[in-house]
């Protein structure tokens, strides 16, 4: 019985999708491609699928999903669903699937059930049928340092994680490659190939991310709020 997976990494960091809301899908396929796009479902509505079930953590992001008029899951076929990948009972109601497409899921596990990167990628593994393959999209962490202009992504990731925390919230922890072969390598899948891509910033992205910040200023205390709006706009 043998595992395979597909490891997309980007090199340079790109804040854009991190706060997104998005699924992870998992679906039967005819087709083998991966594609990370903005919206998962949307790529895998393009696909001559079997049937998919997409799987979330968040009630939120369920809700903004289905209230997008271009997601259509066929009735009675496709599936969206709300659950932990932590929580034995939603897991025991999954099947077993051809494809599974972990599309920036194990830089967002922080948010959900802390520390559980590793167990979720055996889970992963479970639940894949044999000869069946795992297309796994992620991010190499931002870097500490960078030569000018990269270091304003560098210190725009700071702020907003700095607004995060002080939120009481916990920010997502992205991964590098070699994190995620070394795990996925451990519960026995085979890394067939794997690529890294870089993404750029744009002005827009950058942007994004200081308001992703400045939606945190509501939970902090007002010395520290004034504080981190001041430092937010000098950054903008
Ligand atoms: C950044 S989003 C995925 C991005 C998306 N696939 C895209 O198209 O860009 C991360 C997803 O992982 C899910 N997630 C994170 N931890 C989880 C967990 N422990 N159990 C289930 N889902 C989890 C979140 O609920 C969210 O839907």
């Amino acid at each position: 019985m043998e595992f395979v997976a597909g490891v997309v990494f980007s090199t340079q960091v790109s804040t854009k999708y991190l706060f997104i809301d998005f699924q992870c899908i998992y679906y039967h396929y005819y087709e083998n491609r991966t594609g990370t796009g903005v919206n998962s479902i949307k790529w895998i509505q393009t696909l001559n699928t079997d049937s998919w079930t997409g799987i979330t953590a968040d009630r939120n992001m369920l809700n903004s999903i289905q209230s997008d008029s271009s997601i259509r899951p066929r009735s009675n076929v496709d599936q969206l669903v709300i659950g932990n990948w932590m929580d034995e009972n939603f897991c025991a109601s999954l099947g077993c699937y051809d494809t599974i497409l972990a599309d920036y899921l194990i830089g967002a596990v922080d948010g959900f059930s802390p520390y559980e990167q590793d167990v979720i990628v055996k889970k992963l593994r479970a639940h894949l049928n044999p000869a069946g393959k795992l297309y796994l999209i992620s991010m190499n962490p931002i870097p500490d340092h960078a030569s000018f202009p990269g270091d304003v992504v560098g210190e725009v990731r700071r702020a907003r994680d700095s607004c995060i925390l002080l939120a009481g919230h916990k920010p997502y922890r992205e991964f590098p490659l070699h994190w995620t072969l070394r795990h996925l390598e451990a519960v026995g899948f085979k890394v067939v190939q794997h690529k890294s891509m870089t993404i750029l910033h744009s002005e827009k992205s950058i942007i994004r991310q200081l308001n992703v910040g400045r939606s945190k200023l509501p939970y902090m205390a007002v010395p520290i709020r004034d504080g981190m709006t001041q430092y937010l706009n000098d950054l903008e």
